[in-house]
Parts: C-alpha cells; sequence; structure tokens
C-alpha cells in the first residue's frame, strides 16, 4: 500500500486526504465482519484516518481503556499501540482483545523494564512509583499509581504530600506534573521520539506566521519544559480534539503527533489546523493499517494477552487511577 501526499509536505496517512480505491471497500467489509464477529473496534487518535473513520470509539489512552472497560462486544479490535491493547485485555479478561499489527509497540514504553523500577525504588524506599500509561504490563506491576495525559493532576493529589515521587518513564509529562504540582518529583529520562521530533524554533516559526491561532500542546512534547508557559492548552489527545471543536479560536497549532489533525479537520472544517511538526509521527501507530485491521477480524489475530500473575499485579496501579478519575 502506499500513499499519496496532499502536497504539503505532510506524509501522515491520516492527514494525506486521499485514501486508496480499495479502502472503501475494505470498510464495508470490515463493517460486515464486525456484526458477525460481536467485534468492537476502539481507535487512538493517532491511527490512520480510515480506521478511525470505521472505529465505534475513537479516543485518548484513557478513554480508550474506559471503553474497553464498557463494551459488551466479545472481540476487542485495539487499534492503537501494544500497552493499550495490553491494559484493555488486563481490564476485559473475558473478552479477546486483538491488534492489527503485534509490532506496533512504543519507544517510550520501551525505555523502562521492570527490574530498572526495582532498583530506583530500592533507592528511595519511601517513595511512590507512578507510571505514566505508557509502560508494559510488566512494568506496570512495578508500580503504586498509573496515569495517563489527562489525569497525571488529579492522580497526583491524592498522593499524601509528604511522599517523594518516582515517575516513570516520560520526562516531559513528569515534568509538566512537578511545575504544577510543585510536589518533590523524581523523573526517568525516558521520552516520545514523534514528540521530540518537534522543535521549539519549528513552534516559534509558525506562532510568528500565524499569530491568531491557539497552540494547543500534548505534555510529552519534547519542547513541554521550553514552551509550557506559551502553550494556550497542554492536554491529552482527546483534551485537544475537543478543546478544538469548542474553542471560538478559526487556527491552531497542534503540538502531537499528526493523526490526530485527522478528526480535528473532519469535525471542524471551517478551522485551520497547523501541525507544530510534520515530522512528528509516530511509525509504531503507523504500523496498523486498514488492511490489517481487516484480516485481524478474519483471522481473529493477533491475539493480546498478560500473563496472569503480571495482570493481577498490573491491575492495581490502573484500577486505584480508574477509581478516582
Ligand atoms: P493520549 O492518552 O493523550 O492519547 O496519549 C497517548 C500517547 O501515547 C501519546 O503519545
Amino acid at each position: 500500500m502506499s500513499y499519496r501526499g496532499n502536497g504539503n509536505g505532510i506524509s501522515h496517512p491520516s492527514t494525506n486526504g486521499h485514501e486508496p480505491a480499495h479502502y472503501a471497500m475494505l470498510k464495508e467489509k470490515i463493517a460486515i465482519l464486525k456484526r458477525e464477529r460481536n467485534a468492537v473496534i476502539l481507535a487512538h487518535n493517532y491511527q490512520e484516518g480510515a480506521i478511525q473513520d470505521v472505529a465505534d470509539f475513537v479516543g485518548d489512552s484513557l478513554g480508550l481503556a474506559r471503553s474497553a472497560q464498557k463494551t459488551e462486544a466479545e472481540i476487542i479490535l485495539f487499534c492503537g499501540v501494544h500497552f493499550m491493547a495490553e491494559t484493555a485485555a488486563m481490564l476485559c479478561p473475558d473478552k479477546t482483545v486483538l491488534i492489527p499489527d503485534l509490532a506496533a509497540g512504543c519507544s517510550l514504553a520501551d525505555m523502562i523494564v521492570p527490574e530498572q523500577i526495582r532498583s530506583w525504588r530500592s533507592k528511595h524506599p519511601d517513595g511512590v512509583v507512578v507510571c505514566y500509561i505508557n509502560t508494559s504490563a510488566a512494568v506496570k506491576a512495578e508500580c503504586d499509581w498509573c496515569v495517563t495525559s489527562t489525569n497525571g493532576l488529579k492522580v497526583i493529589e491524592h498522593i499524601p504530600s509528604e511522599r517523594e515521587i518516582l515517575f516513570v518513564p516520560d520526562y516531559y509529562l513528569g515534568s509538566y506534573l512537578k511545575a504544577k504540582t510543585k510536589r518533590k518529583i523524581h523523573l526517568w529520562k525516558g521520552y516520545c521520539p514523534a514528540h521530540a521530533a518537534i522543535l521549539p524554533e519549528q513552534v516559534d516559526r509558525l506562532r510568528e506566521k500565524h499569530p491568531d491561532a491557539e497552540f494547543l500542546m500534548h505534555p510529552e512534547c519534547g519542547c513541554t519544559t521550553k514552551q509550557m508557559h506559551l502553550a494556550d492548552q497542554v492536554l491529552s489527545t482527546e483534551g485537544m480534539v475537543q478543546y478544538a471543536a469548542r474553542s471560538n479560536a478559526k487556527e491552531f497549532i497542534v503540538a502531537t503527533e499528526t493523526g490526530i489533525l485527522h478528526r480535528m479537520r473532519q469535525q471542524n472544517p471551517e478551522k485551520q489546523f497547523y501541525p507544530a511538526s510534520e515530522h512528528a509521527t509516530c511509525h509504531h501507530m503507523q504500523r496498523n493499517t486498514l488492511e490489517k485491521a481487516f484480516l485481524s477480524l478474519v483471522k481473529l489475530e493477533h491475539v493480546v494477552t498478560v500473563a496472569p500473575a503480571i495482570a493481577e499485579r498490573a491491575l492495581r496501579p490502573i484500577q486505584r487511577m480508574l477509581e478516582i478519575v
């Protein structure tokens, strides 16, 4: 499958506006298969546009976890990355969770492994370990609390103020939470390569070129620490989509993975959206394609499971988070 650009240099399949001719047929077949299989499709905001179009729910990590919990379908086709599908598998042990491409991982999640948490904790025995949801189930099993980009501030409020916090793995989300809460938070130095592709200079140039545009930033954004004070809004992906719809502004600079532009443009045809960087693309998210989603439903592959001993421990920080936010 090849994707054509739309002439503005953006190569993300979600943003080029031209779908391959056979996509219409694939979308129809997927709709039929969904019914036959009693399946639901959950898609992250970074997925290619065509996948978002066939999904029953499109959202951020928190919204996807909650949708998985609520669904009555027998099969969840999870069009996102592996840690998200793992979370759904743990929350819904009675369902079959499929992912279109098993290699759709997360570079940020790969920046920490369970042994590193154990070792860090041993140096801060009174520390509370808070993990971003972008971690493997095995890492979550070592942690006390889980957060998403939506609820980090609320979760931290629940941790007694005298306790120091060890935050993994995203340095930038952790820095944002540290600045906002003024808490003693030790930061792991992980980062998301797609967000790291967004450079402060690029954002400065765009802001000069579009002075009336609102600047929306994801907290994983590598330039968060330098430009946090300039951002009109620091939001999760779903927070950005919803904010863009309700804001009176007509132009937005969007500092996150470019897949998000699909829904923003679809829902707000009268508004202009400028990606902070056209290079902010996640090659893991892009591994899932409409063809692979179709094949997943045909072959009922690739099943995502978590070993029960890990799931039992990893669910604790997730459930605690879901109970409060
Ligand atoms: P959201 O939960 O904001 O969608 O973020 C998930 C993610 O992986 C961002 O890179």
